[in-house]
């Protein structure tokens, strides 16, 4: 606990740091006013794209749209990226850095059941069921939000120092098995490079947080996702005679237990939360049968990267370990699916200012991590980034009662999205500003 003076002082200071830190800049006056006259606009595209949604590396019509009105901008743009991605750059009156923005454009195979009047009336076959499309996490306010900064932006063109690079990526939500795509597929495509992207900035809509609030987590905000597989190998024998065999189902059963003690008795979890989840069981086909291999399958969460590779040598450890003790084998494979959503720690309280600037110092809030993935940290593996969160819920409701994200009933406030527009541009144009050359 501080003491009497400390807390005098400490109030002091956060008193001159908030004053400082939401002085309006005269950028920022003009972004606030040119992102309320974009408001009409940004709804109407949003609605647009929601009453068509496509899934991941199929968002063509949506491509084409945002190309469309990039392009009536002046902007150079480029298309095809990582399939269907769209890249432009708008190039400030002076020259400075590149800072890029970016948003996703996929929707999910979800049917719509908040009976909106621009509900999704789009229908696919997914996974050999006919099911409906929705934008049922809010990535089509994304596209519209990012395209309403991309307005902000252009006509402020001749005072930017620098260059603002447009990501509109595919496939966020993953691709189809044995299809790239998404933002691994941008940055391998050099998404980050001509001209060399030095910091990157990106939203998400949130509905259940309200409208008018941003959130964010320095560091690890959004989880790692890691698929782990583990094939363990026994040796069959009748169910009546278990010494016959070497039985996989039993030390798959120790093992599932054992892995849980990585969580609970060896991550430092007042440093971060860990989750090591088993999803999968398989194994056996008869009842009095003991089969010859029991494969495991799962999911690892991490919000930092020394855990993670702490949390991967502990599952071979333990499984390998475990099956020896059985006298069995254990064949651990891991793969990494996305990368920590990692807020460069300086990038972060750089930029805390401009965040306070968009929103008012008292709607922006530090939050707690979120075990969920978000591929945009493939960008934030290969350059800064910080990805902020915008608050879509009505005011007044409780998110308890809020659909969640990827349900049929999710929606959006769109009173929200102002906020989005002016977050995105002054973040940008902070950025481009601030930067000491
Ligand atoms: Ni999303």
């Amino acid at each position: 606990m501080l003491n009497r003076s400390a807390r005098v002082l400490a109030t002091v200071l956060l008193t001159a740091t908030s004053a400082f830190a939401q002085k309006p800049t005269d950028l920022t006056v003009r972004i606030a006013k040119l992102a309320d006259q974009q408001q009409a606009r940004v709804i109407a595209w949003r609605r647009d794209i929601h009453e068509h949604p496509e899934l991941g590396n199929q968002e063509t019509r949506t491509a084409a749209l945002v190309a469309g009105h990039l392009r009536k901008l002046g902007l150079e743009v480029q298309t095809g990226v990582a399939r269907t991605g769209v890249v432009a750059l708008l190039k400030g009156g002076r020259p400075g850095p590149v800072v890029a923005l970016r948003a996703d454009m996929d929707a999910l195979p979800v049917t719509e059941a908040a009976g909106l009047p621009f509900a999704s009336k789009v229908r696919t076959q997914y996974n050999g069921q006919d099911v409906g499309v929705m934008h049922a996490c809010g990535h089509d306010t994304h596209v519209a939000m990012l395209l309403g900064a991309a307005e902000v932006l252009s006509q402020l063109k001749k005072d930017l120092p620098g260059t603002v690079k447009f990501i509109f990526q595919p496939a966020e939500e993953g691709s189809l098995p044995g299809q790239e795509g998404g933002a691994r597929l941008m940055v391998k495509e050099g998404v980050l490079e001509n001209p060399t992207v030095e910091a990157v900035f990106g939203v998400h809509i949130q509905a259940q947080t309200e409208v008018g609030q941003l959130s964010y987590r320095p560091g690890g905000e959004m989880a790692s996702s890691d698929v782990f597989s583990i094939k363990v190998k026994g040796k069959s024998a009748h169910g009546a005679y278990p010494w016959l065999a070497v039985d996989p189902v039993v030390t798959a059963a120790q093992i599932i237990l054992g892995l849980q003690t990585i969580v609970s008795r060896q991550a430092q979890l007042t440093e971060d939360a860990v989750v090591l989840t088993v999803g999968m069981v398989h194994g056996g086909v008869r009842n009095n049968i003991i089969p010859e291999q029991v494969e495991l399958t799962g999911t690892i969460r991490c919000l930092n990267k020394e855990m993670q590779q702490k949390v991967w040598a502990g599952v071979r450890r333990t499984a390998q370990g475990i099956a020896e003790s059985a006298g069995a084998t254990a064949e651990v494979d891991i793969t990494n699916y996305a990368p920590i959503t990692f807020n460069d720690p300086l990038l972060t309280r750089r930029m805390v200012a401009s965040l306070e600037r968009a929103a008012g110092p008292a709607n922006v809030r530090v939050q707690k991590a979120v075990t969920g993935a978000e591929d945009f940290a493939f960008y934030q593996e290969k350059v800064p980034g910080l990805f902020v969160f915008v608050g879509g819920m009505a005011k007044g409701t409780d998110p308890a009662t809020t659909a969640p994200h990827h349900t049929a009933g999710f929606v959006v406030d769109e009173s929200g999205l102002t906020l989005g527009v002016r977050t995105l541009a002054t973040l940008a144009a902070d950025y481009l500003t601030t930067t000491k050359k």
